[in-house]
């Protein structure tokens, strides 16, 4: 396929960059200390870095790599990967799971990317004098409120849209170029002030202390869902930005690095998230509404509390927005190359989907919150088709297409990986990745115990 009028990502470090961005978002400070708090802890943490290892990098090597030898976004790199392995068009599917996947995925993000919102605009104010009820309040009263729901989600989304407008390199490499060196300085600053400040090491020992007891089936489906989510597996998004990078770059070296920097600022972000939670006496189980109704109240009382809390909510902002713009950009290109429609109305159209379904998530807050499949809420439905079924399912057809579908030869000259690595790699991809995945979920379906 003729890869010359693709755009190109300017170099290495623009594509290490941008799925850096896309990696690091909510998952990691939002979804990942909430979860960890509620999975018990350390034991969630470890089959989370166990998945990341084992599951979630050589599939992330797999998917940048696909993205590349394909030319194309999620659907027609897949038409054009099963043409050249003489497999069928069913493999396709990894192409539109991903596309749909994205969109659902982007419709929730984008209302807790809303929240964020408000709460950067409050901590402008800071949260001094605010005591736990009031704090409590403030969300409940915000979740209670659909007109601010849905305005603070039509401000994400078209933050995200725009700069999806602006293209590969002059809108999504520009805005990550700026913001992700802005993100690691603030976690730096808040981690050096956990450390001097609040209980860091009480945040260590409930990250790290393992205690087995909590590990069951269930929180081995969350670790794993969540180690696809926050590398951004299987929804296209790491195929569309590996589709953008040039020949000479090592896909599998380039996979590392992102794949350590977004573990990284997980742990990072959790450490110094839990270690005002612990300095103040909070419960780290509070759920979704973790960074919002209880740091805030450690904000509140610690010394510099203010700029702190808005130097972290500004963090937040960032990490959610080069995510979502990766959330966008799968569709964008399906619609550009598949359908010829101009960037604009292909960023449009994915838009006002992703809108329409984002304001049904805001309502299902409030007034629509007697709707619900299988006993969920449409915000807990999404997030567990997407994260605990399409995301596991898409990653195994990547393991199974990449390692059993492909010509060996292929898939070796385009990894970059030599010898005993290339072996190791492969093996996992054909056997480790695939029968860990099928395991998990039988034993969550309770076919096996
Ligand atoms: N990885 C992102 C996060 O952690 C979410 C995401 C998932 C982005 C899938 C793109 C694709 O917030």
């Amino acid at each position: 396929m003729d890869s010359s009028k693709r755009s190109h990502w300017s170099s290495r470090w623009a594509f290490i960059l941008v799925t850096v961005g896309s990696a690091v978002g909510l998952g990691n400070i939002w979804k990942f200390p909430f979860m960890t708090g509620t999975n018990g802890g350390s034991a969630f943490v470890l089959v989370y870095l166990a998945c990341v290892v084992g599951i979630g990098v050589p599939l992330l090597m797999a998917e940048a790599m696909l993205g590349r030898r394909g030319q194309g976004d999620p659907v027609d790199a897949m038409r054009s990967l099963a043409r050249e392995a003489g497999a069928s068009r069913l493999w396709l599917a990894i192409g539109y799971i991903g596309i749909v996947g994205a969109l659902l995925i982007l419709s929730f993000y984008s209302v807790v990317a809303g929240w964020i919102l408000e709460y950067t605009v409050r901590a402008v104010g800071g949260f001094r004098g605010m005591d736990k009820a009031m704090l409590g309040e403030v969300f409940a009263g915000l979740l209670a409120d659909p007109l601010r729901l849905v305005a603070w989600h039509t401000v994400f989304m078209a933050l995200s849209a725009g700069v999806v407008l602006g293209g590969v390199t002059a809108g999504i490499e520009r805005a990550n170029k700026i913001m992700m060196p802005g993100l690691f300085a603030i976690l730096l600053v808040l981690l050096g002030y956990g450390a001097v400040a609040a209980d860091l090491p009480a945040a260590f020992r409930f990250l790290f202390h393992f205690e087995p007891k909590a590990i069951d089936a269930q929180v081995v489906l969350a670790a794993m869902g969540h180690a696809f989510f926050t590398l951004s597996l299987g929804m296209g998004a790491i195929m569309t930005y590996g589709s953008y990078l040039g020949r000479e770059i090592s896909i599998a070296r380039t996979s590392l690095v992102v794949a350590t920097a977004d573990t990284l600022v997980a742990l990072l972000a959790g450490l110094a998230i839990f270690s005002f939670v612990f300095a103040q006496g909070l419960e780290p189980a509070a759920g979704p509404g973790l960074i919002l109704q209880t740091l805030p109240l450690a904000f509140s009382t610690m010394p510099f509390g203010d700029v702190v809390g808005l130097l972290f909510f500004v963090l937040v902002v960032f990490a959610a927005w080069t995510s979502s713009i990766s959330l966008i950009e799968p569709a964008t290109a399906y619609l550009v190359e598949h359908f010829s429609l101009g960037r604009r109305a292909a960023v449009l159209l994915v838009s006002l989907l992703v809108w329409l379904l984002g304001v049904a998530v805001a309502l299902s807050f409030n007034d629509w919150s007697g709707f619900k499949v299988f006993g969920l809420g449409l915000f807990d439905l999404l997030d567990t088709l997407t994260s605990k079924i399409m995301m596991p399912l898409a990653g195994l057809l990547i393991a199974l297409f990449t390692a059993r579908v492909m010509q060996r030869a292929h898939v070796e000259s385009e990894i970059g990986l030599g010898g005993r690595a290339f072996g190791l790699w492969y093996g996992v991809l054909r056997y480790v990745s695939p029968v860990a995945i099928v395991l998990i979920f039988l034993n969550v379906i309770g076919v096996i115990g």
